[in-house]
């Protein structure tokens, strides 16, 4: 048995922020990000706005392409580094808000690459016939950890979340995926809180993201060329038969480089930082969701989804859509 995805949502919160508004809070320029980055806009989540909010959106329209209710669902596993601080989690929250019956619901985090890293570990679940209908979700309010002051990281992120539902298949589906993570490149990017005592009052003021940028840079080209190689090393294939690439949208020069490895022009890669920004576990499922309803990634095409984040962790899944 396999699975395989039989839906995909998005969510994005209402408030746009663009690279002109930016400019009126820190020391940048519309210029300087666009062609650094690729960035042109980003959402920004509401005050009072939860992750698990985003979550419930995502997840909702997932479950409505997949043709299943809160009902169907017998598995849920979130990927984030900003879950909210509520009593108990936010995956029973997230759970309580969808109606979902009971059911074994947890989170991980593993900064940008959560999403592959719940993907692959739902996919063993559901390919082993122990779940017959798994919500998958990568979500950040990464709003909410940035230091205004810092314009290095001020600019990049942005708040958003992806869903999909995983259903048993008797075809792959998910054909394999790929998880790594090098502790010794921890100090590259990380999260400071600043005020554990914050922390245990349930809020996030104080914690900042804290990246250490151009070496970070080095690094995911090289973790992300490596990945794919493997990818299509452990499968036989050749780069030629990939579809569609869905990159972890951090920097379109990091994605650029990914492309080159696999020989792919940019048009069959799916690009959605310009609007989204890098919204960390929410950037793959999100960058599908786009790719999937605008009718490009077709059921049938072999895709290659890849991340790299803090930690630092990398992954990439090889599906036949
Ligand atoms: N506006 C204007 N100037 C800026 C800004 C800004 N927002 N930020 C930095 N600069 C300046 C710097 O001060 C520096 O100036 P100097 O030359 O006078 O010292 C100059 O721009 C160049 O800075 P670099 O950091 O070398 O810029 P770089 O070209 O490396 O781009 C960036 C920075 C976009 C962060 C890039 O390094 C990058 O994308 N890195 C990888 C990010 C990544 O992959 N993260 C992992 C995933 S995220 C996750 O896991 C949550």
């Amino acid at each position: 048995m396999y699975s395989r995805i039989a839906g995909t949502g998005r969510y994005l919160p209402e408030r746009v922020v663009t690279n002109f508004d930016l400019e009126k809070m820190v020391d940048t320029t519309d210029e300087w990000i666009r062609t650094r980055t690729g960035i042109e806009r980003r959402h920004m989540a509401a005050d009072g706005q939860t992750t698990a909010d985003l979550c419930e959106m995502a997840a909702r329209r997932a479950m409505d392409a997949a043709g299943v209710g809160p009902e169907d669902i017998d598995l849920v596993v979130i990927g984030t580094l900003t879950p909210d601080i509520v009593p108990g989690g936010m995956e029973y929250q997230l759970q309580e808000q969808l109606g979902i019956p009971t059911c074994p619901a947890f989170r991980l985090e593993a900064a940008c690459s959560g999403f592959i890293y719940a993907l692959s570990i739902v996919d063993k679940f559901v390919a082993g016939g122990q779940f017959r209908c798994a919500l998958v979700v990568g979500a950040e309010i990464l709003s909410r950890i940035l230091d205004w002051e810092d314009r290095s990281t001020a600019v990049i992120f942005g708040d958003g979340a992806g869903a999909a539902i995983l259903q048993p298949a008797d075809e792959p589906g998910i054909i394999s995926t790929h998880l790594r993570a090098d502790g010794k490149y921890w100090e590259l990017l990380y999260a400071s809180f600043a005020d554990s005592e914050k922390l245990r009052t349930r809020s996030y003021e104080g914690a900042f993201v804290r990246m250490k940028g151009n070496e970070l840079f080095k690094v995911a080209v090289r973790c992300l060329e490596s990945i794919v190689d493997e990818t299509l090393e452990a499968n036989g294939l050749d780069r030629t038969e990939i579809d569609w690439l869905v990159p972890h949208q951090a920097n379109k020069r990091i994605i650029e480089a990914t492309a080159k490895r696999l020989g792919m022009p940019m048009d069959k890669v799916i690009l959605t930082l310009q609007e989204h920004g890098n919204t960390s576990a929410g950037s793959v499922p999100m960058a599908l969701d786009v790719a999937v309803r605008d009718g490009r990634i077709q059921r049938g095409d072999l895709i290659l989804l890849e991340s790299f984040g803090g930690g630092v962790t990398w992954g990439s899944a090889l599906i036949r859509f």
